[in-house]
């Protein structure tokens, strides 16, 4: 009994979220496992972005049911986004769910399944759904738990939750409350911990990670509080490198372009999501910036990192958007000629300003849209992934590979992945490897005998100074 399994659907926030509560239930002496099939309880972390996320793990928790049915020991929850955003009715929908939790207090879940243990063996209460959802003062500060993790080499730190943004197509507002950030000494101290326990890349995490900070410090010397934020995690001893998602253009100032230069931790590689091209649709999507100010921040970044990686975000299909409006979203993506990308159609979110727009764009052609992007997506990858045979690339290598014997993970500082053969006592270290082969999403590499000279034959992607 209290092995738990925990799936996590969505963004990296919930992957984040969802290893605190691990870290919580050890700490309180559950097992965590890694398959629903060695579990006692299980929990969904669970996404509302998009329709067919909610559906997935609607679908899921109305299947696992029926290990409810068989054993009367078992024990299914719900939490996050989801849990959020439809509460209550959760509970109509799937009445055998013990426990229903929302994006605030997650750090509660240990406490409720001793509750929900203790009342089964006749020591509390009758058991019936526990269904949390208020909002909490200073739960920001609660996502930090990495006690009795496994060592990570890559970690994601959560420095804020929230976000005061009102994109029109967007449901994170409504499911993960306003803005608020921890402060600077609070995440600092993790990132020391993580160090200390061999993690050697860190992720900043926030729904508008430039704003950091904001809510409760102000800009100092010209630097913002998330600039502040990123030279004092710089300064960790053991992080070796640094990345942050997601920005926005709202406050991505000069201080945040020149820590490119500044900063040689930070790497070369921004997700920055763009959602359209056309201004018409940024203004009816709230995105409070042109495509022009968009373009600038590439710009300035491009001029500082000549060899820059760019990842985006876009949305299909937005209601209203005509195809000429479509097009200039396919000319700004190619001629940024994007990296990496997740292309979304649209999906209504009941609750956001967009659900009650008129002319919604038929599916088929919201799919249409979506696969010429993808289309281009898959050309822009390869052709930039190509460009990388024969360079050497410092790789942080990350575990082994799925596939393959002795095949191991790793990323270069761009992010792009790359398989090669090595051995287990690589996890972890920053090694340089000479690209071979390259594929849409992936890069081949063999490790570089000793006795190369960096200096020489080293190709990274440079960081001007
Ligand atoms: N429909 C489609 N995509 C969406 N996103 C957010 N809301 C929606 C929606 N209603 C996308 C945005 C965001 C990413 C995390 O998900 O592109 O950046
Ligand atoms: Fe959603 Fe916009 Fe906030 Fe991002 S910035 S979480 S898209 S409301």
């Amino acid at each position: 009994m209290n092995r738990v399994y925990i799936k996590t659907y969505g963004c990296q926030m919930n992957e984040r979220d969802s290893e605190a509560v691990a870290a919580m239930l050890r700490d309180r002496g559950y097992s965590i496992v890694d398959s629903e099939h060695h579990a006692d309880i299980v929990l969904l972390n669970t996404c509302s972005v998009r329709d067919q996320a909610e559906q997935k793990a609607i679908g899921k928790a109305g299947h696992l049911t029926k290990n409810k049915r068989e054993r009367s020991d078992y024990i299914l929850g719900i939490m996050g986004c989801m849990a959020q955003n439809r509460g209550d009715e959760l509970v109509d929908r799937i009445p055998d769910l013990d426990l229903v939790v929302g994006t605030q207090k997650f750090h509660q879940v240990p406490d409720h399944l001793d509750n929900i243990i203790q009342s089964r063996n006749g020591l509390g209460p009758r058991p019936t759904t526990i269904v949390d959802l208020d909002e909490e003062e200073g739960s920001q500060n609660t996502i930090r738990a990495h006690l009795n993790a496994e060592r990570k080499v890559s970690a994601f730190v959560s420095i804020m939750q929230g976000c005061n943004m009102n994109c029109a197509y967007c449901i994170v507002p409504k499911t993960r409350g306003r803005e608020r950030s921890r402060p600077i000494d609070s995440i600092v101290e993790e990132v020391h911990e993580l160090a200390q326990a061999g993690t050697k890349e860190i992720t900043l995490l926030g729904q508008i990670v430039n704003l950091y900070g904001r809510d409760c410090m102000r800009r100092e010397n010209g630097k913002s509080p998330f600039v502040r934020l990123i030279e004092s995690v710089h300064e960790v001893p053991g992080v070796e490198r640094i990345r942050f998602t997601s920005p926005h253009p709202v406050g991505f100032r000069k201080d945040l372009i020149e820590a490119y230069r500044d900063l040689p931790k930070l790497c070369p590689y921004i997700h920055f999501p763009m959602q359209s091209g056309n201004n018409r649709v940024l203004k009816a999507m709230k995105r409070t910036y042109t495509i022009e100010r968009y373009r600038h921040i590439v710009d300035q970044l491009r001029e500082m990192v000549p060899d820059m990686f760019f990842s985006t975000d876009v949305i299909v299909g937005f209601p209203g958007e005509t195809e000429d409006e479509f097009q200039d979203t396919v000319h700004h993506f190619k001629d940024i000629a994007f990296d990496m990308a997740f292309l979304f159609k649209y999906s209504i979110r009941t609750g956001t300003e967009a659900a009650d727009m008129e002319d919604q764009i038929p599916q088929e052609e919201k799919e249409a849209r979506l696969q010429v992007l993808l289309d281009t997506l898959e050309g822009q990858s390869l052709k930039r992934n190509q460009s990388m045979v024969g360079s050497i690339q410092e790789i942080l290598v990350e575990g082994q590979a799925r596939r393959g014997d002795n095949m191991f993970m790793g990323r270069t500082p761009g992010f792009r992945k790359v398989i090669f053969p090595g051995s287990d006592r690589l996890v972890g270290e920053l090694v340089p490897l000479r690209i071979t082969e390259a594929s849409t999403s992936t890069l081949r590499g063999e490790l570089l005998l000793n006795g190369v000279e960096p200096e020489t034959n080293v190709s990274l992607p440079s960081i001007a100074v």
